[in-house]
């Protein structure tokens, strides 16, 4: 099968018809096969024929016809119906789907292809996400970042693909002269010390930097000492970005994504190559000046007055902002660091700065013809009144109290419902709490706003997290009672309904994954495990497994409890979302 994935197979099998019976070549993909609805009675739908019909000049039905005479797919579906303007129905025969689910259980891969023997090729994908600011607490925002990065990562990992993960600390620039200012006040010159909380220390500093003039002069005064290298305000600077990197990596910990101390590329990393970057600028003819600053003028960037809008890569004061380090980024990873994929996690307020970098870049040949940049944006999170998330009492949600919060409610959930002892208590409920937050996040289109909502994160029944989880439990459980499990090679029998119709979506993993990958959209996968779950459901309710009528059957049902369970852990984890084994 192509890529085991079941709809490109059926593609290719309608492209090669068509060749033969009109001499047209399509790819695969162009055969527009599709999932039918439910209860349409066919299990894909082909809708080529409508899109060629008038390219072709022919009537669309004449089309269908054409290529159904000419399919050669007799092992693979029942002979095949044109219906309406021109759909071609497909039903796949049930010894091929006992067969290909037959061969699933013994494939460690569950039929997912690998980058190196699939069609893309293997790429290495440098990946920008998480990217909170040191010395300030990370917000709900930097969450939608980790959980959705991490989510992506994972993804492509096992398709296959390098990834190298970076993490763009914002830790360099004139906030750092008040900081440092600050702590020097404090009596901090070094050692043992914790900053409990980072927001209150950032707050205090601007407070006197606003009210009081000799403490701001002396913070302007720290900024050039510390971009002029000085060594004592290096090492006050790095012990306030230490400290944020303390608090940021509890969180990460908490959160159970793969940041770790080693994917730090902050901002200062890329520092030492700014006034490189914007000299190759200027040598390649690039920049112009505008009101003593040095700029890049992007062709097709107009504000609404319709007048040119200038990326600014050198201030009038001589410094470097945050659109010169994003084009050091571009130039480092795909120069320095061979990267072909650059990804950038980040909230999309930002879309059209990063439109601009990579049109900058481009121009500038740090993005070619073989390099891809793509701006992965996210919407807002917003709190049940449908404004952006708040505590009660107004000021930003932090992001380990929400945590901290999610694994309490959860562990309310648990105890609720089972015999566990203490141990087993705590473990579910972190993988409960947490992993509801996480799918709440990645179930939702990311580039829309959702509401961030407790009851319904945490419902039994549902799109989420807990109802996946409570499925995929209910496997160890009826694996115990039957005393047995099916190995590799037991044959899969689909006589019943509901059997056939687990089947089919346990078959649709590949095609689920390689969509959620290819478009960064980890929600794709999110509903096609949510609806796996469901044919589970419904697969258990109506076939008994322990009390099936005779051993061949039981077997078989067990196979395929197995199966949904291995399709269920596997989709969670690349989520980053734990399964336990009871709840
Ligand atoms: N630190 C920034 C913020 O909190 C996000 C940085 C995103 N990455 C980048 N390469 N610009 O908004």
């Amino acid at each position: 099968m192509l890529g085991g994935d079941v709809g490109l197979e059926l593609g290719l099998r309608v492209a090669n018809a068509l060749e033969a019976a009109l001499d047209v070549e399509i790819t695969p993909d162009e055969a527009l096969i599709r999932p039918s609805a439910p209860g349409r009675g066919a299990d894909y739908q082909c809708n080529v024929a409508m899109s060629l019909a008038k390219r072709l000049g022919r009537p669309p039905r004449d089309v269908a016809a054409a290529i159904v005479a000419n399919l050669d797919a007799a092992e693979m579906v029942e002979p095949p119906e044109v219906a309406g303007p021109g759909f071609i129905n497909l039903t796949l025969r049930r010894e091929w789907l006992e067969d290909q689910t037959t061969r699933l259980l013994g494939d460690d891969r569950l039929g997912v292809p690998t980058a190196q023997d699939g069609t893309g090729g293997r790429k290495r994908y440098a990946i920008d996400y998480g990217s909170p600011n040191v010395a300030k607490e990370m917000h709900v925002g930097h969450l939608r970042s980790s959980i959705i990065g991490d989510a992506v990562v994972r993804m492509l990992e096992f398709a296959g693909h390098e990834v190298i993960r970076h993490n763009h600390l914002g830790d360099w620039g004139t906030p750092f002269g008040m900081l440092i200012e600050h702590l020097v006040d404090l009596g901090w010159t070094s050692g043992d010390h914790t900053i409990s909380d980072l927001n209150g220390f950032y707050q205090e500093a601007r407070k006197k930097f606003d009210a009081d003039p000799e403490f701001a002069d002396r913070s302007r005064r720290r900024v050039v000492a510390l971009q002029g290298g000085d060594e004592t305000t290096l090492a006050l600077w790095r012990e306030l970005v230490e400290e944020s990197e303390r608090h940021f990596a509890t969180v990460y910990e908490l959160l159970g994504v793969k940041l770790t101390a080693e994917d730090y590329y902050g901002e200062s990393f890329y520092n030492p190559f700014l006034a490189d970057v914007v000299d190759e600028l200027e040598a390649k003819g690039l920049t112009a000046v505008s009101d003593g600053a040095v700029c890049v003028f992007p062709p097709g960037f107009t504000n609404r007055e319709g007048e040119p809008l200038p990326l600014i890569v050198r201030k009038r004061d001589g410094g470097y902002g945050y659109a010169s380090t994003d084009l050091a980024t571009a130039r480092y990873w795909t120069r320095e660091r061979g990267a072909t994929d650059l990804l950038y996690v980040v909230g999309s307020p930002q879309a059209q700065h990063f439109q601009m970098v990579f049109a900058v870049a481009r121009e500038a040949g740090w993005l070619g013809d073989e390099h891809q940049a793509v701006h992965i944006g996210f919407g807002s999170i917003l709190g049940e009144d449908g404004k952006v998330l708040r505590t009660r009492a107004g000021g930003s949600v932090k992001l380990v109290d929400l945590l901290r919060e999610a694994v309490d409610r959860a562990a309310a959930v648990v105890a609720e419902r089972s015999k566990m002892d203490a141990a087993q208590q705590e473990a579910v409920s972190r993988a409960v709490g947490i992993g509801a937050v996480k799918y709440a996040d990645l179930s939702s289109d990311r580039e829309k706003d959702y509401v961030f909502a407790w009851d319904r994160m945490l419902a039994m029944e549902g799109n989420t997290s807990v109802y996946l989880q409570y499925a995929n439990a209910r496997v160890p459980s009826v694996l115990a009672r039957a005393g047995k499990q099916a190995e590799p090679g037991t044959p899969v029998l689909l006589g019943v309904t509901a059997e056939r119709a687990l089947a089919l979506k346990l078959l649709q993993l590949p095609a689920a994954l390689s969509t959620a990958t290819a478009e960064y959209a980890p929600h794709k996968l999110c509903t096609y495990l949510y609806e796996t779950a469901v044919a589970f459901s419904t697969f258990y309710e109506n076939c008994p497994v322990v009390h099936a009528p005779d051993d061949r059957t039981r077997m078989s049902r067990l196979a395929l409890a197995q199966l949904t369970s291995r399709v269920l852990t596997l989709g969670l984890s690349l989520l980053g979302i734990e399964a336990p084994d009871q709840l």
